[in-house]
């Protein structure tokens, strides 16, 4: 089904239609062969309740089919139209202070709301019947970006009820929410289902254990308004896939069971950040420049299927919406195609055609500039796509094999978002303290969930395992015992799932002997950094400073300051066939660098490379693809092992330009 490599999104609705012959000429010119259509078209293909307007979309596949052209439809639940707003305003979504947001932007629906999904099914339906059997159509993608803009969720009252049954089938009756809720604090004890209410604003506080639920019920919500959608374009478009536009790190849906529903994932890659609102992003602009939050972010993403995956919307020319990103220098805009291809991307779409004259976007720029005539990032995209297409179709399917796994949750990213215990501490930002030195060191990394059969691995990192399970904390002391490596950080096994805190035990709680320490007092750390040494290497933590005293662990790293200097910072006990470490605060790089280097060795077998070049693999049964990337303004010059033969033969052997890749294979000798 998939044999495709690059593509574009493209909004005809925006143009003239005698342009579009040209465009299509123009994609098929370049090397395109797959468009994105229509995830925001409901007011040209709907434009009053019930009259379907579908001939101008028509014309558009007809003509995609007489330019060989494949395409992925979308349903455009995004963009909900005026005369479905002006009969329902209630789909309006509702803040936390009971204000809404009005129509004018976009996501300005609640997903909750029974007429809403009425005219969704009765959209969906038509649309599905009418385009699902075309020769061009090979896929879809329900809705954009699920969970975008949807951060501070819909209070209304159709979500509460939603809420309250979702309550009332997680816990069967009012007095098991009553005691995993802790109801007793502030006289909150309820006596119904009835009497409960979405956390909207209130005079003071909130009740943690409410809106960890609240969160994870709006993941939920949002799975189901996708599978709503899903199982009707699965019954009238057959033997087509659907994927999603997912955002890497975003946490207001899981991923982990949105990718369930999806016969494989995609991804948004705007590698410049998001300029709309980058003031508020917390990876540091430094992170983005030399790659490693992009990184990550595709780590992910092939990490949800463990399985290759396309890129729905690259970053084609400058982004932004108020305010603007850099214009991409001069082969970036390959370097990111390639790095995306390296981590296991098997399809490039770029956002978008064409600039567009109006609206929101109108400088969130494409391939073509708002003249439409080529210019520098055609040219550049052209290029790449005429060198690399026979490489894509070549290792289509292979992947980098990573032995080391970072544990991501979105409960307990959740839970931190509720108590982030320091102003500054954020879980992707703590996650990413290991993962910058990984990928410094080009160790390929995966992802996993807190449950998943971690045993291929031989490290597995699970930061922050703040909420601790049952079944969570007897599938650690498994992967201990049968010979893995485990890392934790602090604030491990705190409270239990329902976010109430672990009472009548020592931290960390079960895993006590497992880690063969207790946390009998630890520190906020505010603005004071605390002296840590590694071996004779001096660092710092910062934020948090858990106190361990081991009991059956050895020290690993000592405090330095303050009142605790002398006790443990870092330790590692021997558990069964395995070991288990404990961090007790987040390290500086320092730190990091000397705390993680003794595993390094037998998690990669890359060569080293200057900070902001990475090298990346991908492997089949017969051949490994080495992918060497400079991130850097400058070029660089690594050296490459012998036994790698450059791919492209006119590739000059170890001397990158600047934001330049270079290609080498490996054959594997089957004797
Ligand atoms: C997202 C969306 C696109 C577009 C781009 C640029 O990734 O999916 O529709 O809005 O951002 O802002
Ligand atoms: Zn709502």
């Amino acid at each position: 089904m998939n044999h495709l490599q690059f593509g574009v999104d493209y909004y005809p609705e925006h143009w003239n239609k005698n342009r579009w012959p040209v465009d299509l000429k123009m994609m098929k010119e370049m090397g395109l062969d797959v468009i994105r259509l229509a995830e925001f078209s409901w007011s040209a293909l709907e434009p009053s309740d019930g009259q379907f307007t579908f001939d101008w979309l028509d014309e558009v596949l007809d003509l995609c089919e007489a330019y060989k052209i494949k395409v992925v439809l979308g349903t455009p639940t995004a963009a909900p139209p005026a005369w479905l707003i002006e009969q329902m305003p209630d789909i309006q979504p509702m803040a936390s202070d009971g204000s809404r947001r009005y129509f004018g932007g976009r996501h300005h629906d609640c997903q909750s709301h029974p007429g809403y999904r009425e005219k969704i099914i009765r959209y969906v339906t038509t649309f599905a019947k009418h385009f699902g059997k075309r020769e061009c159509v090979i896929g879809w993608q329900v809705d954009n970006e699920l969970g975008n803009s949807h951060g501070d969720l819909c209070y209304c009252e159709y979500c509460e009820k939603r809420f309250r049954q979702w309550l009332e089938n997680k816990y069967e009756n009012i007095d098991a929410l009553n005691e995993n809720w802790g109801t007793t604090f502030w006289s909150q004890g309820y006596q119904t289902f009835e009497e409960i209410h979405a956390p909207k604003k209130t005079a003071s506080g909130h009740n943690p254990s409410q809106v960890l639920d609240w969160k994870i019920f709006h993941s939920d919500l949002i799975n189901d308004f996708h599978a709503l959608q899903a199982n009707i374009i699965r019954s009238y478009s057959k033997d087509r896939f659907i994927t999603h536009n997912c955002m890497g790190f975003s946490d207001i849906v899981s991923y982990y069971d949105l990718a369930k529903q999806l016969d494989f994932v995609s991804h948004d890659q705007y590698c410049e950040g998001y300029w709309k609102n980058y003031e508020e992003t917390t990876v540091t602009e430094e992170n983005h420049r030399q790659g490693i939050f992009p990184a990550a972010e595709l780590d992910f993403i092939r990490s949800l299927k463990k399985d290759n995956f396309w890129i729905m919307e690259q970053q084609s020319s400058i982004a932004g919406w108020e305010i603007m990103g850099r214009t991409p220098r001069p082969g970036q805009i390959g370097l990111w195609s390639m790095q995306s291809v390296a981590h296991g991307a098997d399809t490039i779409v770029y956002f978008r055609w064409r600039s567009c004259p109006m609206g929101t976007e109108q400088y969130w720029h494409g391939i073509l500039p708002h003249s439409g005539k080529p210019g520098r990032a055609f040219y550049e995209i052209k290029a790449l796509i005429q060198r690399v297409k026979p490489l894509m179709k070549e290792i289509k399917g292979s992947l980098p094999k990573p032995k080391v796994a970072i544990v991501y949750s979105y409960e307990q990213n959740y839970a931190m978002q509720i108590q982030p215990h320091h102003p500054d501490l954020h879980y992707v930002n703590h996650l990413m303290t290991f993962y910058n030195e990984l990928h410094q060191n080009n160790v390929p990394v995966d992802f996993v969930s807190e449950l998943e059969d971690w045993s291929q691995y031989s490290l597995v990192i699970a930061p922050f395992q703040y909420l601790m399970g049952q079944e969570q904390e007897q599938a650690y002391r498994k992967y201990v015992k049968n010979g893995g490596k485990l890392i934790v950080t602090m604030r491990t096994g705190v409270k239990m799932r329902n976010n109430l805190c672990l009472i009548d035990e020592e931290l960390p709680g079960n895993l006590q002997d497992v880690l063969g320490v207790q946390v009998n007092e630890y520190d906020c750390l505010r603005k004071n950094d605390v002296a840590v040494t590694l071996n004779e290497q001096k660092g710092y933590g910062s934020k948090w400073a858990d106190i361990l005293t081991p009991t059956t662990a050895q020290t690993l790293a000592t405090y330095r300051s303050e009142f605790y200097a002398g006790q443990a910072a870092i330790t590692v006990n021997h558990y069964g066939k395995g070991d288990a470490y404990y961090v007790g605060t987040e390290l500086d790089s320092t730190l990091m660098h000397h705390f993680l280097a003794p595993s390094l060795k037998e998690l990669t077998n890359l060569p080293q490379t200057p900070a902001g070049v990475e090298i990346t693999s991908r492997e089949n049964d017969n051949c490994t693809y080495y992918f060497v990337l400079n991130h850097r303004d400058e070029a660089m010059t690594i050296d490459i092992p012998q036994n790698w033969t450059a791919y492209f033969e006119d590739q000059d052997s170890s001397k990158l330009a600047p934001y330049s890749y270079q290609i080498y294979f490996e054959r594997k000798n089957h004797g």
